[in-house]
């Protein structure tokens, strides 16, 4: 099935909108991506035929329990885990808060906790604030200011007996790197620190394998993957288990329903399968997470298309300066940070939304990206994002309109 960028554009009803009689070109993928009709139809009809919660004898009340029962399986599938691993919450940032308390009850002064600059902030913060609580001391590891990737050893070199946890992301939000995280992961397993990856960026453009890599926890937001605003935290079952979550006391105390706090937005999360079910049918395969395999690597060899034509154009323009890995490949997805010679980054963006290219301009909360590279007082980065619904006329939009900026 060869990938028709047009088929699935058209699934999409915001990619018809117009500014000035023109398209818009969404490249705010990054900040949010938009939804397919599919999406937009799970949500509606539950919404309109009616759905009650959990816990009636009736079948409204089922329903809703047969919807998170068939979210969990199709995150299980996205994550390769199992249903009972999967968490649902308001988003990425309030699940990591809520389950950064449970983790750190029993830190105590001396232990360390790893964050790294590299995160967005909704993966350090957290961290930090239990730490101080518990008098724990935090260690930031840097990445290399000159590729924007994380050296698995400087993270694996300052592990040792004393880390309990180590936070860590799959792809920055900033400067589209990817971490290679297979060898983090099993150094901080050998010293009995907790892993908790930050997915966030990374599922828009990559399949997890939980199942492979082993992480202890792992945590996405389906906005990011053409879904709803609901975050997705997966957890080993022992920790969902052996964990204590802050939890009032008639909630379940099974895992990992004891995990998930007051009533679910049902309504987000028939929705959150309808993300799945749209990215698992773009691939084939006999079972759905076969078909999610097929479909990332179409996606991934799409984005690195319109990946390397946006490097390639950069490249003859000496006023642009690209920050992050300057090549595709597995260590970096179609995100793009970048500054123009001589103009604010905001000025950027604002010329660029009145031509309606819609991209995000600043720190977007990763601000140990900004601080280490010193562009924190000057106004951050534009990021350009480039996901599964980006064509190459956007690509050479945006280049079009960056040649201009930069020349003139
Ligand atoms: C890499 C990364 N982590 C975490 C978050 C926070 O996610 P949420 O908005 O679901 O709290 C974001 C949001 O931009 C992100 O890009």
């Amino acid at each position: 099935m060869p990938y028709d960028v047009d088929r699935i554009r058209r699934q999409f009803p915001a990619l018809s909108r117009r500014q000035d009689g023109r398209h818009v070109a969404w490249l705010d993928g990054p900040a949010g991506t938009q939804v397919p009709s599919s999406v937009i139809e799970a949500t509606t009809t539950l919404l309109r035929d009616g759905v009650s919660n959990h816990g009636g004898d009736f079948a409204p009340s089922r329903q809703a329990e047969a919807l998170t029962d068939a979210a969990r399986s199709a995150v299980a599938d996205l994550f390769n885990a199992s249903p009972n691993e999967i968490v649902f919450g308001q988003n990425m940032t309030s699940l990591t808060f809520a389950t950064s308390r449970a983790i750190a009850r029993d830190w105590r002064p001396g232990d360390r906790i790893i964050v790294t600059t590299l995160d967005h902030d909704a993966n350090v913060t957290p961290w930090s604030e239990a730490a101080r609580d518990a008098g724990a001391e935090v260690i930031s590891i840097e990445f290399d200011p000159a590729t924007g990737l994380l050296d698995p050893d400087a993270v694996i070199d300052a592990l040792d007996e004393r880390t309990r946890l180590v936070a860590i992301t799959a792809a920055s939000n900033a400067l589209g790197s990817v971490t290679d995280l297979a060898p983090i992961i099993a150094a901080a397993r050998q010293v009995g620190a907790l892993s908790f990856v930050d997915a966030v960026h990374f599922s828009a453009h990559r399949l997890s394998n939980v199942a492979l890599l082993q992480p202890d926890f792992l945590v996405a937001s389906a906005y990011k993957f053409f879904g709803p605003h609901t975050g997705i935290l997966y957890g080993r079952r022992e920790h969902l288990e052996s964990l204590a979550p802050y939890k009032v006391r008639p909630a379940p105390d099974s895992a990992p329903d004891r995990w998930e706090t007051g009533t679910q937005s049902f309504e987000s999360l028939v929705a959150v399968t309808a993300a799945v079910e749209h990215l698992a049918s773009l691939g084939q395969g006999a079972s759905r997470r076969s078909r999610l395999e097929s479909a990332f690597a179409a996606i991934r060899t799409h984005e690195e298309g319109l990946g390397s034509r946006f490097l390639s154009g950069i490249a003859e323009m000496p006023s642009i300066r690209l920050f992050g890995p300057s090549e595709v490949g597995e260590q970096r997805v179609s995100t793009f940070a970048v500054e123009v010679e001589g103009i604010s980054p905001q000025t950027v963006a604002a010329e660029m939304g009145r031509r309606g290219i819609y991209l995000w301009v600043g720190h977007y909360y990763a601000i140990g990206v900004m601080e280490q590279l010193g562009l924190m007082d000057s106004g951050g980065l534009v990021r350009i994002g480039f996901v599964h619904y980006s064509t190459t006329s956007e690509v050479d939009r945006v280049l079009e309109a960056l040649e201009f900026l930069g020349s003139s």
